[in-house]
């Protein structure tokens, strides 16, 4: 029987990394929305990014024609360092389930970052390097992408300032002093460094913070010094297009025995990871070739895709930003603080919220403790700890493989397992004490979010 060869593990060859990112974009009839000038209302152009990103980036984020991109030889270098990542069959999760189902997931969390995020951080590092940049600013949530970029930055000894919102820098010292040994300057976002941050503290007293303030800050001090750029860890086409190493790693390692999901799933914040692990199955059903079932887990916390409007809004709360269309909940809107994990974003990446609003994905909420309670499960029986924010798709994982159960369908699931959850002990205390909460923004806490979206009339 075919089913038994299936190892635990299964593992590329070294010389099997992907050595092209896939471009989902070329493949969409579709194409995502462009950013606006905010000013102007008209796409922005790549001189009008340039004082922002970096110059290679820009074409990345613009380019919806090329299907392939080659990865520079130095990249391909770094992620020899921590790839080809896993891609594990489930077999004591499905048997803890007793289900019918087949349960695989790619896990990216063995590097020190802990998570998928160095695939694009060393790509943005390199990028910054090559333009002769002396550093990079960014924003952090969580706290895994600003630990994956001071380690990008540190490999090509670039200076990286990040600003980290003021909840996780309280309740994640750990991460922080990850980053400053990689070298880089941590800053609790909203922050008294910069004039928006200044502002935003005199508005909201005793604010917590969000991704949308820390990323107003981290472009200010980019935008105002010298040989400096920003950078961004999720949301943006060229993110997507860096992790979609994940996808291609993943497709060829089921490929090689044959296997093909039925169901991908994946946790959405600003929609890296999901992007980057469908883009070779999203591919396929673009041009006509196969056909999957691919859902997208976000926190009820922060629903962007279950409970946003898909319209232009500001990346940032400070307003600085270029204009995206995505799905969102207005770029005022801050999650309630009892929210532990990361998946804070109010927005969605724009390739992302096109393809759900073509019909070519799903999108599903889950609360926190429902989360939880499947991330201690899954933990128990697979042996590794996960993130919070994977555990997301960890529960829509264990529910779909709970519906076989009861329908006697041998489905094969196929999930990311986005990093480990070592620095995210203090939500599993809240768990384990049993003080987890949840809660689920009511109609009128979103509708104050929408009454700030900007009135683009295109
Ligand atoms: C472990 C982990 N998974 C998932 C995410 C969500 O980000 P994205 O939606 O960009 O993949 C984060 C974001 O911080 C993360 O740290």
């Amino acid at each position: 029987m075919a089913e038994t060869k299936i190892p635990y593990k299964i593992y590329l060859k070294e010389n099997e990394i992907p050595t092209k990112w896939y471009n989902v974009r070329a493949d969409m009839k579709n194409k995502p929305a462009p950013l606006l000038n905010p000013g102007t209302l008209k796409p922005m152009t790549a001189e009008e990014l340039a004082p922002v990103f970096c110059e290679e980036l820009i074409a990345q984020e613009l380019n919806d024609t090329d299907a392939y991109i080659d990865i520079p030889e130095e990249i391909q270098d770094f992620y020899k360092m921590y790839r080809p990542s896993p891609l594990i069959r489930a077999y004591f999760l499905e048997k803890a389930l007793d289900t019918p189902a087949k349960i695989y997931y790619k896990f990216e969390g063995n590097n020190t970052s802990g998570s998928h995020k160095l695939n694009s951080a060393i790509a943005q590092a390199y990028y910054a390097k090559k333009q002769g940049l002396k550093g990079v600013t960014t924003e952090t949530g969580a706290g895994q992408w600003g630990t994956a970029l001071s380690m990008a930055c540190s490999y090509f000894d670039l200076d990286c300032k990040v600003y980290m919102v003021k909840v996780s820098y309280e309740q994640k010292p750990f991460r922080r002093e990850v980053m400053r040994t990689y070298g880089a300057s941590v800053t609790p976002s909203p922050s008294d460094t910069t004039q928006i941050g200044k502002k935003i503290l005199a508005e909201h007293p005793g604010t917590t913070g969000s991704l949308g303030c820390a990323i107003s800050e981290a472009v200010e001090v980019a935008v105002s010094t010298e040989g400096y750029r920003y950078v961004l860890g999720s949301v943006l086409n060229q993110v997507l297009l860096h992790q979609s190493v994940i996808g291609l790693e993943a497709k060829a390692a089921l490929d090689k025995y044959g296997v093909k999901p039925d169901i991908i799933i994946g946790c959405a914040g600003g929609g890296s990871n999901l992007g980057g692990l469908i883009a070779p199955f999203m591919g396929e059903k673009l041009r006509g070739e196969a056909d999957y079932r691919i859902v997208a887990v976000e926190p009820a916390s922060c629903p962007s895709f279950t409970r946003g409007k898909f319209a232009y809004d500001f990346c940032d709360t400070g307003m600085v930003c270029p204009l995206a269309k995505m799905y969102t909940l207005g770029s005022g809107f801050i999650p309630s603080a009892n929210h532990a994990g990361g998946l804070r974003y109010h927005g969605m990446s724009s390739t992302l919220s096109q393809l759900y609003h073509d019909g070519l994905m799903e999108a599903t909420s889950v609360e926190q403790t429902a989360v939880f309670e499947a991330a201690e499960k899954f933990a128990r029986v697979e042996g590794i700890l996960p993130a919070p924010e994977s555990s997301h798709a960890i529960r829509v994982a264990i529910d779909e493989a709970l519906k076989c159960k009861e329908t006697g369908e041998e489905k094969t699931i196929l999930f990311g397992l986005t990093g480990t959850g070592y620095f995210d002990m203090v939500a599993y205390e809240k768990y384990n004490d049993g003080v987890m909460t949840d809660y689920i923004p009511t109609d009128e806490d979103l509708e104050k979010g929408f009454a700030g979206l900007p009135k683009v009339d295109l």
